[in-house]
């Protein structure tokens, strides 16, 4: 079951969240014929995120109008496209196509997640457009067809769809329940470099995938709140690609170790990271001190 419910609509228009993500375990597996690497990863959706909203106007034209209110500081803020190239004008096109529509549209989008972080922005603002689109124009697409459309967009964009953790295989875009528990207080943390996802996958030499009991200890331990015991089960195998392309990152994981977390990896094709923390007063202090240390964006968030 996708989040098409979230889509609220108001005076205004539709609006909808677009929580960032954190990948727990990352695992690469060799290029495939069609380029990409397989991968397995547990993906956890986050309290902290983007909000889209989107108003229907008049017309069949399929004209797009994309504004961004940008809501990050400096450090960390680049220009987002506004043309085609966008992730949220592709789910919009992608959508239209399937249902064989070309409504117009304005869609604007509040910024709080950095790119280039390995945190899922882009692709869960594309994930957030077809869960609005699919709610507003009435296109009912099923949970499959919304997966199929999302996967045309990006690897990330079906797990996206869903509003709780998810195990995703394949290039990323299959997908299924994962039950991790809301609430875990985490810290992220975004050197002031971004990375390219193509290129950390490039450096990658794909290690021994983990097996599925590892990944079944690693959900257990997590429901049962033994953090510590979760944390050696952790790993992302874009972690070392990663160093090697961003001289910050290696500082800033080890400057998140002294925060005294329970654990702290890196997420996705980076270049944040992000730490367990013990409660949330940790993760507001820790995340304080960070920056005090000149680490580009810090929030202390948790699991949703
Ligand atoms: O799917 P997405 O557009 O997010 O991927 C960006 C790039 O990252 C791809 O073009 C590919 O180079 C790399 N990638 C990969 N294997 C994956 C996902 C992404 O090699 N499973």
């Amino acid at each position: 079951m996708t989040g098409t419910h979230l889509a609220r609509e108001t005076l205004s228009g539709w609006v909808i969240q677009a929580p960032a993500k954190l990948n727990v375990l990352l695992d690469v597996l060799p290029k495939r014929l069609d380029g990409y690497h397989g991968i397995r990863t547990l993906l956890c959706p986050m309290r902290i995120g983007d909000t889209l909203r989107l108003k229907l106007l008049k017309g069949n034209e399929g004209r797009i109008r994309l504004r961004v209110v940008d809501r990050l500081p400096r450090a960390v803020s680049s220009p987002v496209p506004l043309g085609e190239t966008n992730l949220v004008t592709r789910a919009l096109r992608a959508i239209f196509a399937r249902c064989n529509a070309q409504p117009n549209c304005e869609v604007t989008l509040t910024k709080r997640v950095p790119s280039q972080a390995g945190l899922g922005g882009g692709s869960s603002d594309a994930a957030a457009a077809l869960l609005a689109a699919n709610r507003a124009w009435g296109f009912q697409l099923s949970t499959d067809q919304l997966i199929e459309t999302a996967a045309q967009v990006g690897s990330d964009v079906p797990a996206l769809l869903f509003r709780r953790a998810t195990w995703c295989e394949g290039r990323g875009e299959v997908v299924s329940p994962a039950a991790v528990p809301a609430g875990i207080p985490v810290l992220i943390a975004k050197p002031h470099q971004g990375l390219s996802t193509a290129d950390v996958f490039r450096d990658c030499v794909p290690a021994e995938p983990s097996d599925n009991g590892r990944l079944m200890s690693l959900l257990t331990l997590l429901r049962q709140g033994r953090l510590q015991q979760a944390s050696r089960l952790m790993t992302n195998q874009l972690q070392a690609p990663a160093e090697k392309l961003c001289g910050e990152l290696s500082r800033l994981l080890a400057l998140l170790r002294e925060c005294g977390a329970v654990a702290c990896q890196m997420t996705g094709s980076g270049s944040a990271c992000f730490a367990l923390c013990h409660n949330h007063t940790h993760a507001a202090r820790a995340a304080s001190w960070l920056k005090s240390r000149g680490v580009a964006w810090t929030v202390a968030t948790s699991t949703s």
